[in-house]
């Protein structure tokens, strides 16, 4: 079976033992996005939080996404930040110690360590695609959220960012023409997944370009991917002069990012995989 870089555990525990490859893209992003909302305060702002609700973000990184939902941190009632990384589990109760009502915990997935029907919401931003046994992680989401809560799963689209970095790195032959399958939870992708367990899913996009001007940008941001592994440190200089080239005949090098989410609702009724299993629950 082919091996599916973005899954492969010694290369997740290498890339996410603390949150350095992380910070070269969230500084990428910065520098380069046009869109004038930045992704993170987009999907603050399309959570349907409310005041006293406990909330889980499972695979929460650094949680770097809090910086953007500051103004939620005081009102919520609890907020569970979640990873199966020591190192970022570390950081973040560091980082957040002054606040009672978050917690930091070591947590994979598919084997969370929280009550049944906990969560009012449960996020799971850019981590899907990293995990092998999907169908254990959605059940185990649906199992801790309350009826009627909200699992939001955010994921980037199969037409941008990595798959203009997967081409050129394919055109250059660095890398074998296999692996442009390898990711299965995508935007376009994942909703089959989320609509067998939870009854109620909606896709919404973030667009977006990225207008880079310096290629050497663009190579640590590279070398940064998990999926990306095989290419050896060599190859630095010769992909830094494939998109010098390309800025040198285009002007700049313009690339798609595509990313969005999928809010998805806990609804017994109508859910395909939980419906007649837990009804008597509800009725
Ligand atoms: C691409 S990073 C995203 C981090 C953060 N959510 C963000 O958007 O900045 C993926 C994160 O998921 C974590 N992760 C990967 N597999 C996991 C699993 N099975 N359970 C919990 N966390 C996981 C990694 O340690 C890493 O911190």
């Amino acid at each position: 079976m082919m091996d599916n870089l973005m899954q492969n555990k010694e290369a997740l525990h290498k890339q996410y033992k603390d949150s350095s490859a992380l910070e070269i893209r969230r500084l990428f992003h910065k520098k380069y996005s046009t869109n004038k909302t930045d992704y993170d305060s987009w999907i603050i702002e399309n959570i349907p939080f409310c005041k006293g609700q406990h909330v889980l973000d499972i695979g929460c990184g650094n949680g770097r996404l809090w910086d953007k939902g500051k103004k939620w941190l005081e009102d919520l009632e609890e907020l569970v930040l979640a990873d199966n990384s020591e190192g970022m589990v570390t950081e973040i109760s560091s980082r957040f110690q002054s606040y009672a009502s978050i917690k930091g915990v070591i947590a994979d997935i598919c084997s969370l360590p929280f009550p049944t029907q906990k969560f009012d919401i449960v996020i799971a931003n850019s981590m899907l695609y990293h995990v092998e046994k999907l169908e254990n992680a959605l059940s185990e989401v649906f199992r801790v959220l309350k009826p009627d809560g909200t699992f939001i799963a955010t994921t980037f689209s199969k037409y941008g960012l990595n798959s203009y970095i997967n081409d050129s790195m394919m055109k250059m032959g660095l890398l074998p023409p296999s692996q442009k399958s390898s990711v299965d939870f995508t935007l376009e992708d994942g909703g089959k997944y989320l609509r067998d367990v939870f009854g109620d899913v909606e896709l919404r996009r973030y667009d977006d370009f990225l207008e880079v001007s310096k290629a050497e940008d663009l190579a640590d941001y590279i070398f940064s991917m998990t999926s990306m592994r095989s290419i050896p440190l060599s190859a630095r200089e010769e992909i830094i002069r494939y998109f010098e080239n390309k800025k040198n005949d285009e002007g700049i090098i313009r690339i798609p990012k595509i990313y969005g989410m999928f809010l998805c609702r806990k609804m017994y009724k109508i859910s395909r995989k939980y419906g007649p299993k837990f009804a008597s629950e509800i009725f």
